[in-house]
């Protein structure tokens, strides 16, 4: 089999990727190692920038998200009983939408069908060869068949477990990474979102995030042990942990029910440089991780998706390669400003093992300057929203 570029990862990068190439006749073949069930199963953040509304909609797929994407214009930030309201509006003049990261996967599913769009589910044991040559190749296992897809490029958009990163030899990788010595335990819940606009809440106890899917769905964290597991918090415990983090207006009426889904996620930062080798380009988690707290994974993803999409195009309809000859430095840049604002949020607002009274100082004086000072705001308002592609 050949195509233009071998799409691995069938994951909101490689769908965004394969159907923006589709759409300006350029022809890609999608590799999943899972099933389509299985990738829409998973339960993941749901605040989308508007670079990545705007190319939802110049996907063809922007029609549910128009209709139930939820706009926000700003958020709190909490610490203790205090509230800090960052307002996107008057501080960033945008705003982000609400709208299930699985739901966006699930209209690039939708929407990759529609067109026909070539996914190959259930592969394994994907390997890519040559992609520092002039004709790379990628070759997996199907129903136990082996198969070689011949190609001009390669997108690894394989996340971070998958296999393009580690194509590129480890003399030329450069690995960045920071492990946060905690975890975030999150809860869905049918029940009526404890207020309007999200709640990042830090306190004495912990952090804890109120967040939701719609108006009858809402999606809780609360930060926990490394090594707690979801078995060890029964929904009480977790709803009492909660209310101790959250200011008393919330906690006093918040909504609690039963959790239809539980889980734990590590928190890390990671980057791994270059994004290209070759003819190997690597797209969102399979080139860098961040801690949730900013909400930054699906949004740095859909950047990288942007730089890659309009250097392919630029290639193939202008014979011009320097797109794909600044996609790494270009990726890498905004990638790089994701990583700080996710980290400096996470440092803010969770209390680490081992801080001193002075730590513990200084973190309350950053939220003392941010209450206080309108810069402070609009740099996290800039920051949240999205920087500029
Ligand atoms: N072969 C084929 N597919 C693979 C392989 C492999 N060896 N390894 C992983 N995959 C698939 C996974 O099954 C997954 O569906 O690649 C996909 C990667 O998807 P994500 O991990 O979601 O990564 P990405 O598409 O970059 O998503 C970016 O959105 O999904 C969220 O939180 C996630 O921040 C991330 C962001
Ligand atoms: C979520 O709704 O799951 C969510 C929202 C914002 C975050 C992280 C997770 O920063």
């Amino acid at each position: 089999m050949r195509t233009q570029v071998a799409i691995i990862g069938g994951g909101p990068s490689g769908l965004l990727l394969s159907q923006l190439l589709h759409l300006q006749g350029i022809d890609t073949v999608v590799l999943e190692r899972k099933t389509k069930a299985y990738v829409l199963s998973r339960i993941r953040a749901g605040v989308l920038e508007t670079g990545l509304v705007a190319q939802l909609h110049d996907a063809g797929v922007g029609a549910r998200l128009a209709e139930e994407g939820i706009p926000h214009d700003g958020t709190v930030i909490s610490y203790n009983d205090e509230q800090i309201r960052i307002d996107f509006a008057a501080q960033a003049q945008a705003n982000v939408t609400v709208y299930g990261q699985t739901e966006v996967t699930r209209d690039l599913y939708e929407a990759r069908e529609k067109l026909d769009g070539q996914i190959v589910y259930s592969v394994e044991d994907v390997q890519i060869h040559d992609a520092d040559r002039d004709a790379p190749y990628v070759t997996y296992q199907v129903a136990g068949t082996g198969q070689r897809l011949d190609c001009d490029y390669v997108a690894g958009c394989d996340g971070f477990h998958g296999v393009s990163r580690k194509t590129i030899p480890d003399t030329v990788r450069r690995e960045y990474e920071k492990v946060y010595p905690f975890g975030w335990l999150g809860i869905l819940s049918e029940t009526p979102p404890v207020h309007h606009e999200l709640i990042y809440a830090s306190s004495d106890a912990g952090f804890a995030l109120c967040s939701m899917r719609n108006e009858g769905l809402s999606r809780y964290y609360v930060q926990c042990g490394i090594d707690d597991r979801p078995e060890d918090w029964s929904d009480e415990a977790f709803w009492t942990e909660l209310r101790r983090r959250i200011p008393r207006a919330f906690a006093e009426t918040l909504v609690t029910g039963p959790s239809i889904e539980k889980s734990i996620a590590p928190l890390r930062s990671f980057v791994s440089e270059p994004m290209r080798w070759g003819r190997l380009y690597l797209c969102g988690d399979a080139a860098h991780i961040v801690p949730p707290t900013g909400a930054k994974g699906l949004n740095t993803a859909a950047s990288d998706v942007h730089y890659l999409s309009q250097a392919l195009i630029r290639a193939y309809r202008d014979k011009d390669d320097s797109g794909l000859d600044r996609y790494s430095d270009t990726a890498l840049a905004r990638v790089w400003k994701a990583e700080r604002f996710s980290w400096w949020m996470t440092s803010l607002l969770h209390h680490f093992p081992g801080q001193n009274a002075f730590d513990l100082r200084m973190q309350r004086a950053e939220v003392d300057f941010l209450k206080s000072n309108t810069h402070a705001q609009a740099v996290l308002a800039q920051n949240y929203v999205g920087l500029p592609y």
